[in-house]
This record gives C-alpha cells, structure tokens and sequence, in this order.
C-alpha cells in the first residue's frame, strides 16, 4: 500500500481532458480540487448530467464544458470519471462505452467491480476508487484499486486527481469493502460522535452551539494531531489520561459501555454489508 502526495508527482499527468459522468457532490468535488489544484484548467473538463440546472450551476462556478450527452463528454476526453450513483452506471456507460475504448475510466461508484465495470466498458482500462465526503473541504481519504491492464500513466493521474482532494492510498480490489467499511462509511461514524458529546456536554450544562463547537473542535484538533505529530493514537490517548483524572473516568464508561468494540463490530458489519451489496 502507498500514500501519496502531490510532491514526487510525476508531471507528464497534467493537461489530460477529463469527462465526468455526473455532476453531483462527488463529481463537484472532484471538478474543484482538480481546478484548485491547478491539474486541470476548466477547458479541459467536460461534465454530463441530465439535469440541465445542475450542469448550469456547476458551469456557473467553474467555466467547465458542459454537456447532457456522456458520449459528448467522453468524445472529447482522455479519460472518464464515474461519478453517478450505482445504479445508474450501467446507463450511463452504455451511451458513453464506445467513446471510451481505449481510455481510462475511472469508477467512484460504491460496489461496482472492477469485472463488473468491464463488462459495460470493455475496451477501456478500468480504475475503481472509494473516497469519502470530506472530499467536499479537500480532506478526502481515498484508496483505489486497477485493473491490470491500467498503465503507469493511468496511475499517475489516478494519484493527481485524488491528491487534489485528499490523500490517496492503492490497495488490491479485494480490500475495497474493507477501504468502505473505513473510510467511505466513517465519517458518519464520527458524526454520531460528534452527537453524542454535544449530548453530554448540554446534559452538563453547555450552551448547545457551544457543545457542538467545542466537539466538533476536538475532533478535528485529534485527527489534525495524529496527522501531524505522526503519533500512535493510543500513545497520544495514554499522554492525556492521568491516573485517577477525568480522562481516566471517562475512558473506563466508554469501555464499560463496549464503545471499543462496538466500533471494531459496526466497521465489520459495513464490510459485510458492502460485499453484499456488491453481488459477492
Ligand atoms: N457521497 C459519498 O460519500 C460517496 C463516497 C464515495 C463514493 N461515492 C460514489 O459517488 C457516486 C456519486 O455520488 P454523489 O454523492 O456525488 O451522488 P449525487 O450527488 O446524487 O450525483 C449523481 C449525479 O449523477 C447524475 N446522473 C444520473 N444519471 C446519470 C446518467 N445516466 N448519466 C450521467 N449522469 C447521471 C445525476 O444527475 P441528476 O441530478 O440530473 O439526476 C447527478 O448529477 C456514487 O456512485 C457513490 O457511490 C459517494
């Protein structure tokens, strides 16, 4: 497995046309890290949807192409982005498919397969990847998997377009479910995180804005700690809890309530979940 950053990028990925199919969340997301990031400039990308007052909106705030044809979108580009939801994909890719012979398509579908995106585009070289919502402030954490037949330059620009968002990590497609278990599902995880202690903070007497503040701070200020010391978590955990202290009280309900476990079991039901979904 490898992470993967914009330095040491190899440069030869920038200037590439992109064809999204879909202008969503995600496929906004994308669209703006890949501007922001200077890979892209907006007459390089070419984003179809059928809502035409979505295209209009996304137009408005970037300057891309804009099409209701994926075929269009696809003509015009070097590779494609997968970004409608999974049931719509094998529409999407049946208008789109023979546009993409020959090209990257890059999937962002949750659940699709590698061989089960082949099936529908089936002369193009196929990457799968899972990011998450974060991707929305540029702090997504992705990991994809290739299909054999996807070249170097294919990966290079799979790292660049999801470095522009985020850290990218590659692993085997067999541990995708697992990468959606994680990361693709986890944010919500931390959301009710998040709940729950606004919860406790205005049962002990907050202000419920500030409870939520204070939450929401404290998560973000323990991820962005572990990021940057690069600190084992449970070594950062043991440094703040004295014994006899607060922390410590707090600590022994959490495990009384199994909140550990509950955890390692919610990550191992979604995984189950995702094979399930995925046809497997
Ligand atoms: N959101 C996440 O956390 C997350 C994380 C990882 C992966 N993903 C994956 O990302 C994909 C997109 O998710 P999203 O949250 O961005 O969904 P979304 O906001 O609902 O966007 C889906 C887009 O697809 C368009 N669309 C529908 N049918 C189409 C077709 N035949 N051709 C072209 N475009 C079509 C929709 O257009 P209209 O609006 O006009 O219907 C919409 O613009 C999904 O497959 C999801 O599994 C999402």
């Amino acid at each position: 497995m490898t992470a993967f950053t914009n330095k040491g990028c190899p440069p030869n990925v920038a200037g590439m046309t992109i064809a999204f199919f879909g202008a969503g969340k995600m496929a906004s997301a994308l669209i703006q890290g890949l501007l922001r990031s200077g890979i892209c400039q907006p007459g390089d990308i070419t984003a179809a949807s059928p809502d035409p007052s979505h295209l209009k909106a996304l137009q408005d705030s970037t300057g891309i192409h804009v099409t209701a044809s994926n075929s269009e979108a696809a003509r015009a580009a070097d590779a494609a982005i997968l970004c409608v939801k999974p049931k719509e994909a094998a529409a999407a890719l049946a208008q789109a498919s023979p546009e993409l012979d020959g090209k990257l398509l890059l999937s962002i579908a949750a659940g699709l397969r590698l061989s089960t995106l082949k099936k529908s585009a089936p002369a193009s070289r196929i990457v799968r990847a899972m990011p998450n919502t974060p991707a929305l402030v540029g702090k997504s954490a992705t990991a994809y998997a290739a299909a054999p037949e996807a070249t170097a330059l294919d990966i290079a620009m799979v790292e660049r377009i999801f470095s522009s968002i985020g850290e990218v990590h590659a692993v085997e497609e067999n541990l995708i479910d697992a990468v959606t278990a994680v990361s693709g599902s986890g944010p919500a995880y931390i959301f009710l995180v998040i709940e729950a202690m606004t919860e406790g903070g205005i049962r002990c007497g907050l202000p419920a804005s500030l409870a939520q503040r204070l939450a929401i701070q404290t998560v973000a200020g323990a991820g962005e700690l572990c990021l940057q010391t690069g600190e084992d978590p449970a070594t950062l955990r043991e440094m703040v809890t004295s014994p006899g202290g607060t922390t410590a009280a707090a600590l022994a309900t959490l495990e009384k309530h199994g909140v550990r476990s509950a955890f390692i079991e919610a990550i191992q039901a979604a995984e189950r979940r995702a094979v399930e979904l995925s046809g497997e």
